[in-house]
């Protein structure tokens, strides 16, 4: 009997430093095989229990059968650690929680309504109110009330989508200033943003919906002057500290004085050359054309029942996108309606 322990000790203890060492299923199956197999090292052990005396031979199966208990449990468990070292290996090569996260693509200000919102940051800073109003309006407010009756030729400037005999969308955001000067008395200082549309054939410089930014204040001893400050201003927080404006007469029904307003073109800084060439932004001239202005028509400020011998003002409208050309160095103007997720990406 002490000779059939020892002997199965040893047989344990050589299985235990196998299944120790067996580093894949196939070892450990081997290992398997060459002790718990049917002719395996305990298959010899067993049949050394024939040659004892027959009142041992029980306690004999059984101290063996406890040793194969355990040793079957053993290779479980061994099984099991391999199978969670495979696993560990699979996860080590398939996740790296060191690899860089992929960026999420995060939107940004579409460029026309950047524009308007830092002109309107610009005027609400020096006291003026942003007032928005109707796309679809009637004639009274986009023509007649600024003085533009309807044989009036200035009307064909504003080729118009007309919806019914008197009502249109609006060609400009000038009829805000009859909308505000009807509702409030003087002094008034507004600045009024929106969307425009005329029937213009779309090109590189033209769009038949656009947006304007529409300016006007009105009070006792309002000059030219103001409005050239105020515009000046404007252009330098649009595009820089060095910009100026100039006028150009020009004519519009509701201001007397009329005028275009240029500002310097902030590509060449106003000199219309880019090293030895002339300024592809301005074409040379050194000044970009930005919208119209002037002083408030004596006939407009009376259609609000506004005394024009006591009051006076002034009014401008510039085009959005044309300012974005020349901001943003676009080539066609068509680009800011087209979402196009990169273009924008480049500007934001
Ligand atoms: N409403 C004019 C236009 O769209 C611009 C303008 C506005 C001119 C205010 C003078 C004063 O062309």
């Amino acid at each position: 009997m002490t000779e059939l322990a020892s002997k199965l000790d040893d047989v344990t203890q050589r299985f235990a430093a196998a299944v120790d060492r067996a580093n894949d299923e196939q070892a450990l199956e081997s290992v398997r095989v060459a002790y718990l197999g049917r002719n395996g090292e305990v298959t010899a052990v067993r049949r050394a229990i024939g040659a004892l005396p027959p009142g041992e031979r029980p306690e004999a199966g059984r101290v063996i059968n406890d040793a194969v208990a355990a040793m079957e449990r053993r290779l479980q468990a061994a099984h099991g650690e391999l199978e969670s070292r495979a696993f560990d290996a699979e996860l080590a090569a398939s996740i790296d929680v060191t690899f860089p996260s992929i960026r999420r693509p995060a939107g940004s200000i579409h460029p026309v309504r950047r524009i308007i919102e830092e002109s309107c940051a610009y005027f609400v800073r020096h006291g003026f109110a942003v007032v928005v109003g109707p796309e679809a309006e009637p004639d009274y407010y986009t023509f007649d009330a600024l003085n533009i009756p309807s044989d009036h030729p200035a009307r064909e400037g504003f080729d118009s989508f007309w919806i019914s005999d008197t009502l249109l969308l609006r060609p400009h955001t000038s009829p805000m200033q009859i909308r505000t000067m009807q509702q409030h008395r003087p002094p008034i200082a507004i600045v009024a943003p929106g969307k425009c549309f005329r029937r213009d054939a779309v090109d590189a410089r033209h769009l038949f919906q656009f947006h304007q930014v529409e300016g006007l204040l009105v009070a006792e001893g309002i000059n030219f002057g103001h409005l050239k400050g105020m515009l000046t201003g404007l252009c330098r927080e649009l595009f820089g500290a060095q910009q100026n404006v100039r006028f150009r007469p020009s004519y519009f029904p509701f201001t007397e004085p009329s005028a275009e307003v240029d500002t310097t073109c902030p590509k060449c800084k106003g000199t219309g050359l880019l090293g030895s060439q002339s300024c592809n932004m301005c074409g040379g001239s050194a000044w970009i054309e930005l919208g119209g202005a002037g002083m408030v028509h004596p006939s407009v400020l009376t259609e609000v029942g506004y005394d024009p011998d006591r009051y006076s003002g002034w009014a401008f409208g510039f085009g959005v996108e044309r300012l974005g050309l020349t901001r943003y160095e676009v080539d066609d103007i068509r680009r800011f309606t087209k979402s196009d997720p990169n273009f924008l990406a480049q500007l934001s």
